[in-house]
């Protein structure tokens, strides 16, 4: 059916977007009967399919469409698309040309905002920072433009990305005081380490006009610093309308190797209590009892160590908002404390076992 469609004559632009929606739609079939993320490269659209749509087909480009909602994007969009022939990579553009670069605005430019912001600045878009403190001269070092006037930052660079990387603790109160009503169009993105929470005030404080991803990249400037490749970054399209534009946003997690993983908020929190706050209350409570290197450090010990750097280094805050935000964080305490008391109550039963023979043999 495929083949027949494909070999349909063309004679306008609106039969061929008509035939490109229909082959489209055949994929997303196709697609959807496999969720995965998948990298279709040059087996269907490079290989002159497009060429038999009339499709402009790059010399020795590597087509990539990354997963289905890229697919959907270009079907759904309905409006002209084009390509980048003379780019490595097949990209899609805005009717204006103008998805690459982005120009990201990123609220709350503290320690994991200037950490985007670097890997932002050097995927090629432009990176203004927006805090209540002071980063002008931080900003300058790493390349990028500071604002600390919520209207300046809007209305003199016009950013089509807004990520929200402030703490779980204050993003409320950062909405309620941003000109959110001047976001329009724009696509708001947050990285907040507890999602249902994050969805629910994007979706209460946004415009409906503006796109929404939820998102939470499961690193920081710790455990990312030497490189991204194969850190899960989980996401949800909460509220997209502009496919490409979202699409260039998670292209630069893509290019640095991160594995995508598209997933509910409510899924992430399930998951992200019985893991990371377990790992966090772990490096807490490992730092509480001052662990420190000696010269006979094992392996184990080495990892234990590792848990410690890398949990302390974020600020309470963080860890108190997993706490408070996750739903499903209380429980996992709550369960952490009756493990610690079995393993103990078990030690304390072998302890009474022992002694007992060790008497007898007396
Ligand atoms: N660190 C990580 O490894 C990591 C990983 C994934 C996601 N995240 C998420 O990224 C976000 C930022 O994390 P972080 O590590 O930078 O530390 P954080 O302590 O969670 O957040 C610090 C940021 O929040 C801002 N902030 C704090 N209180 C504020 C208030 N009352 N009003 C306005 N802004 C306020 C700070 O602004 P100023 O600096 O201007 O004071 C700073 O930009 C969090 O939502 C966190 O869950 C962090």
């Amino acid at each position: 059916m495929l083949a027949a469609w494909l070999a349909l004559p063309l004679h306008n632009a609106g039969s061929l977007q008509r035939t490109i929606g229909r082959i489209l739609e055949l994929h997303r079939t196709c697609w959807l009967l496999d969720h995965r993320e998948r990298l279709v490269e040059s087996a269907w659209l490079g290989r002159g399919r497009y060429r038999s749509v009339g499709w402009p087909r790059p010399r020795r480009t590597r087509c990539t469409v990354t997963n289905q909602a890229h697919v959907l994007s270009l079907y759904r969009g309905g409006e002209p698309f084009r390509t980048d022939s003379s780019a490595k990579h097949f990209k899609v553009m805005d009717q204006d040309g103008e998805v690459n670069p982005l120009t990201i605005a990123i609220v709350g430019f503290g320690n994991f905002g200037q950490f985007l912001a670097k890997a932002f600045i050097e995927a090629g878009h432009r990176v203004v920072g927006f805090s209540r403190s002071d980063y002008h001269a931080v900003a300058s070092q790493l390349g990028c433009v500071f604002e600390s006037n919520a209207d300046e930052l809007l209305e003199r660079h016009h950013p089509s990305v807004l990520v929200l990387a402030t703490s779980i603790l204050s993003t409320e109160q950062v909405l309620r005081q941003f000109p959110t009503e001047k976001l329009e169009n724009c696509l708001v993105v947050d990285v907040l380490s507890v999602k249902v929470y994050a969805r629910e005030l994007m979706l209460r404080y946004l415009p409906v006009s503006s796109d929404i991803l939820a998102t939470h990249p499961m690193f920081g400037p710790e455990s990312g610093r030497d490189s991204w490749r194969g850190l899960p970054f989980v996401f949800e399209r909460v509220r997209i309308r502009r496919y490409e534009r979202c699409e260039a946003f998670l292209d630069i997690f893509r290019s640095r190797g991160c594995t995508l993983v598209e997933m509910a908020c409510q899924e992430h929190d399930h998951y992200a209590a019985s893991t990371q706050f377990i790992t966090h209350t772990t490096g807490r409570m490992l730092a509480e009892l001052k662990i420190t290197s000696t010269p006979i450090n094992t392996r184990g010990f080495e990892s234990l160590l590792a848990v410690v750097e890398t949990t302390v280094r974020d600020s309470f805050d963080l860890y108190y908002g997993l706490y408070r935000f996750n739903p499903n964080a209380k429980e996992e305490l709550n369960k952490m404390q009756r493990a610690l008391e079995r393993v103990r109550s078990r030690l304390e039963e072998y302890d009474r076992l022992y002694q007992a023979a060790e008497s007898k043999r007396q």
